[in-house]
């Protein structure tokens, strides 16, 4: 299979439309078969519920190739399992994982020729998402849905690459207490649109959002969960009722203490602890992992030992090693790697 003619290694975290997407709708309480199309546009009522009331929810994860030529995604099964917390916060009906994955994997195969090679540094990602199609105008949930995933190549999320950022402590809050900060929901990325424009006209790459109850501890970016290292070697990283479970996240808990034999804790991390980590990084599918140089919080400066120029070398081996499984470099846990193409 020829590839398209893209410059892989100068890809950003953009939009290119690709040949084929996945549409499958749920009408009188059930989902249709389903099945591929050439058409990226989409046509609904004016008054749909997602374009009235927001009712939207999504998911992102990425088919890479592997050393020996294979074309993979990476635990596909928790975004299928996501999307459905997702759908059940918002009221949307929940679809199959197995249509989930059988989705994911015709998107993948049916676009393959967009799936960047090995060592290219880039990766086919993939947006599954799910929305209320109907025309609603009380408020109330939609009854008709459709669920697409479609995909796009893209490069680094962040652009420098690899560059440590600069990350500010945010005045804004990204979820409430009991709100919808734990689901795939748009209205939370919605909120975050003004915060982070604000954030870059100001110098930084991100916003550190915190517990919005107490203003004291640290919850996540926008897009990605924290991780920090301790100056004794330990990974931390902010459990939260009001944050997005990554899989990334869960993935490197696993990683560090059952690969690299570090010690893991999951536990409420506060502002006041920051100054004393050797290293903390973003993590994510858009992200991998990003690391963090600097916190800025009202004036004071964290600076991270690890510094602004490259990864901290713990952060380092997470990165490895983790990417590493996921282009199968690395053996893999049992299950965490699905084929999709094998070229052998
Ligand atoms: N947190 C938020 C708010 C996100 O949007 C994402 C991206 O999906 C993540 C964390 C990272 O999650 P994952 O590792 O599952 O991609
Ligand atoms: C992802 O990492 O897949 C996300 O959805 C984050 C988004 C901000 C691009």
């Amino acid at each position: 299979m020829d590839k398209k003619n893209i410059d892989w290694a100068n890809l950003g975290f953009g939009y290119v439309e690709t040949d084929k997407r996945y549409v499958c709708e749920f009408k009188d309480g059930a989902w249709d078969e389903g099945g591929l199309v050439d058409n990226g546009m989409i046509t609904m009522s004016e008054c749909a519920c997602v374009l009235q009331y927001a009712q939207t929810c999504f998911e992102g994860l990425k088919a890479y190739t592997t050393e020996d030529g294979k074309i993979v995604t990476f635990r596909p099964d928790m975004n299928a399992l996501r999307l459905q917390d997702s759908a059940r916060g918002l009221c949307m009906p929940e679809l199959p994982v197995e249509k989930f994955l059988e989705a994911v994997d015709q998107v993948v195969a049916a676009n393959a020729a967009y799936v960047p090679p090995y060592g290219s540094g880039a990766s086919l990602y993939l947006r599954p998402f799910l929305y209320g199609k109907n025309a609603v105008i009380g408020v109330k949930p939609a009854t008709e849905y459709e669920f697409r995933v479609f995909c796009t190549p893209v490069g680094p999320y962040f652009k420098g690459g690899v560059k440590p950022l600069t990350i500010r402590v945010s005045d804004v809050d990204r979820a409430a207490p009991h709100g919808t900060g734990h689901i795939k929901a748009g209205l939370n990325y919605a909120m975050s649109l003004k915060n982070i424009v604000d954030a870059h006209d100001a110098g930084y790459d991100e916003n550190m959002y915190v517990d919005p109850q107490t203003r004291t501890k640290v919850e996540e970016t926008g897009g990605a969960n924290f991780i920090f290292v301790t100056k004794d070697g330990k990974l931390v990283t902010p459990k939260s009722g009001s944050i997005l479970p990554s899989i990334t996240r869960r993935s490197l808990m696993y990683v560090a203490e059952h690969y690299l034999g570090l010690e893991v804790e999951e536990r409420e991390v506060y502002l006041d602890e920051l100054k004393d980590m050797a290293e903390a990084g973003l993590c994510g599918t858009a992200a991998v992992i990003s690391p963090v140089g600097k916190i800025v919080n009202h004036g004071e400066e964290i600076c991270l030992p690890s510094g602004m120029e490259a990864m901290g070398p713990v952060t380092q081996k997470l990165y490895d090693t983790l990417t590493g499984i996921q282009m199968g470099r690395i053996e893999a846990p049992e299950g965490w790697v699905r084929v999709i193409v094998d070229n052998k």
